[in-house]
Formats: structure tokens, C-alpha cells, sequence
């Protein structure tokens, strides 16, 4: 048996003797989507987390994620295999700068991508994801929105929406590094490809693009189309599943470093180890996390 079916195979038992579920991004390496319990976009793990019946919770994606988890379900126990898998872009806004910012918007309501830490999920009124960020902004009654941490994504928001949009400057660096002159000659080596981004990706990238859309969104909209061919504008991971879900069809990531760091640090080891030893462990004060909770609650709520 191969080193990587040999930790499959303890992955498996480990999961029943510690009625564990696991779950993962769609960036998440192949051999982790392949052993997943769940595989989702920010959106659907959150409603996974908030869920499930399972003891614990093995995360593996990024630190938002598995603190999401934390704070929907708090009586269960979320492991994150790599603790020092974080997300830059959420590290991008603090309570200090927001409370700074709210206090020159006084009449505007926060909005917070899920993409922040649970701290800055307390200081604001609601989560969105980039699945439902528009539906979230326009279920305000507010007419302005702080929108954080996103530049690209609040910009997009701002487009497709009546509100005043007040962006916060944060980006992510995997997603914003693609530039649209790297689309541009991708698309002339594909003519007859669709293209499909996420709206972390600047914005005269995601207005060049056929589609734009979260995660799960893409995936959607790679299933349903009749087209044979598709640029992907979204980190590489997300490849396992289009092709898995697509086998007929043809897929060019739109820039080879298209690939974030963070979401490639969780490994087949490290969730072994994770479930082995029971820890990293992610936890939230009891303060922030009912306040955060109320934000993402939120956000679930909206239909
Ligand atoms: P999704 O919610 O679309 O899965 O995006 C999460 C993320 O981190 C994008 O970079
Ligand atoms: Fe954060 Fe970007 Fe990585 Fe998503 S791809 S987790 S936004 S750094």
C-alpha cells in the first residue's frame, strides 16, 4: 500500500473512533479533497459547520474558516491540521482601524466577507461570503456599507448595487497578482474558452471575464454550460473538482501562480496527526464569539 492510502486508510478510522467530519475548501491539495466529508466554498462550510452532528470538526482550510466553525458550533471541537494556515487578506483589517472608520460613517452598516478574524466579525453587523455578498448588502436598510476587508470584492459589490459602498483597502494577494494582460493572452491561446473568476480578482479582470462567481459559484456555471473549454481565474485547487465534475471538458488556469500558500499548508500528515493528538485546537473568547456569531448568523439567515 502507498504512503498516501496507507494515511487514507487511518484517516478513516481515526474519523469514526473520534466521530470526527471533515471538512475542506475547494483549494485544499487533491488528496485532501479526496478524503473530505464535505467539500465547499466558504459558504457551504459554514452551513456545514453550523450543522453537523459530528464531536469534531477537522478544518482544513484557513484560519477564518475553522474559526467560523468555532464560533457556529462551539460545543464541538475544530481541529485546523496546519495552525499557521491563516488567510493574509483577512489579516488585512483590525478592530482598531474599523472602529476608526465606523466613527466617520456613523449611519453605515458593516459588512464583513468571512474573510476576517472573529474579532472583526464582532465589530459587524453581518458576514457575507462572495457566494451571497451582494444579496447580503442589498438586504440592508442602510444606504451605506462599510465593506471589509476586499477591495476587489467590495468594488464588485459596489457595481451591482443602489448603496454607497465605503471599501476597505485589502486584497488578497493570490487572487489580485492576476493581471489582465496575463488573462488577455490566455485567452488568445483559447479563443473559444469561457472565462470563469472570482471577484477577488481585480476589477478590469473580473469585467473581461464570461463569468464571475465564488467558488461553488464557478463550479456551477462550468456544469451547466454547454461550452467545451474554460480560463480559470481562481487558485488551482479548484481544478481537482471541475475536472472530476467535467471529465469531457478542457480547463486552463488563467496564471500558473494562480496558488495560495496557506491553503496548500494543511497536509494528509498533518490531519492524521491532527486527529491523532486532538489539537491544534481553534477556540474564540466567549465574548467575541457570541458577537461574531451574531453576524454570521446573519448572514445564514438571508435566503
Ligand atoms: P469562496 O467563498 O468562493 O470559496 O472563496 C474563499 C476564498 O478564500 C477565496 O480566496
Ligand atoms: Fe485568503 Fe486569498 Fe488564500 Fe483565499 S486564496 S484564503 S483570500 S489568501
Amino acid at each position: 500500500m502507498s504512503t498516501v492510502d496507507a494515511l487514507k486508510q487511518r484517516l478513516l478510522e481515526l474519523k469514526k473512533e473520534r466521530r470526527a467530519i471533515i471538512l475542506a475548501h475547494y483549494y485544499q491539495r487533491d488528496e485532501i479533497q479526496e478524503v473530505a466529508d464535505f467539500i465547499g466554498d466558504s459558504f457551504g462550510l459554514s452551513q456545514q459547520a453550523a450543522a453537523t452532528d459530528a464531536e469534531v470538526i477537522v478544518f482544513c482550510g484557513v484560519h477564518f474558516m475553522a474559526e467560523s466553525a468555532a464560533i457556529l458550533s462551539p460545543d464541538k471541537i475544530v481541529l485546523l491540521p496546519e495552525p499557521r494556515a491563516g488567510c493574509p487578506m483577512a489579516a488585512m483589517v483590525d478592530v482598531e482601524g474599523l472602529r476608526a472608520l465606523k466613527a466617520q460613517h456613523p449611519d453605515a452598516a458593516v459588512v464583513s466577507y468571512v474573510n476576517t478574524t472573529a474579532a472583526v466579525k464582532a465589530e459587524s453587523d453581518i458576514c457575507c461570503t462572495s457566494s451571497n455578498a451582494i444579496k447580503v448588502v442589498n438586504s440592508l436598510d442602510a444606504k451605506k456599507v462599510i465593506f471589509t476587508p476586499d477591495r476587489n470584492l467590495g468594488r464588485y459589490v459596489a457595481r451591482h448595487t443602489e448603496k454607497e459602498v465605503i471599501v476597505w483597502e485589502g486584497y488578497c494577494h493570490t487572487h489580485d497578482h492576476l493581471t489582465l494582460e496575463q488573462l488577455e493572452q490566455v485567452k488568445a491561446q483559447h479563443p473559444q474558452a469561457l472565462t470563469v473568476v472570482h471577484p477577488e480578482c481585480r476589477p478590469e479582470v473580473s469585467a473581461a471575464a464570461d463569468h464571475v462567481a465564488s467558488t461553488a459559484g464557478m463550479l456551477k456555471f462550468v456544469r451547466e454550460s454547454e461550452a467545451a473549454e474554460f480560463i480559470v481565474g481562481t487558485e488551482a485547487g479548484i481544478l481537482f473538482m471541475m475536472r472530476r465534475q467535467n471529465p469531457n471538458k478542457k480547463f486552463y488556469l488563467a496564471s500558473p501562480d494562480l496558488i495560495c500558500p496557506n491553503m496548500k499548508a494543511n497536509t494528509l500528515e498533518k490531519t492524521v496527526r491532527a486527529l491523532e493528538h486532538m489539537e491544534p485546537r481553534i477556540t474564540v473568547p466567549d465574548d467575541i464569539r457570541r458577537k461574531a456569531k451574531q453576524a454570521l448568523d446573519r448572514m445564514l439567515a438571508i435566503k
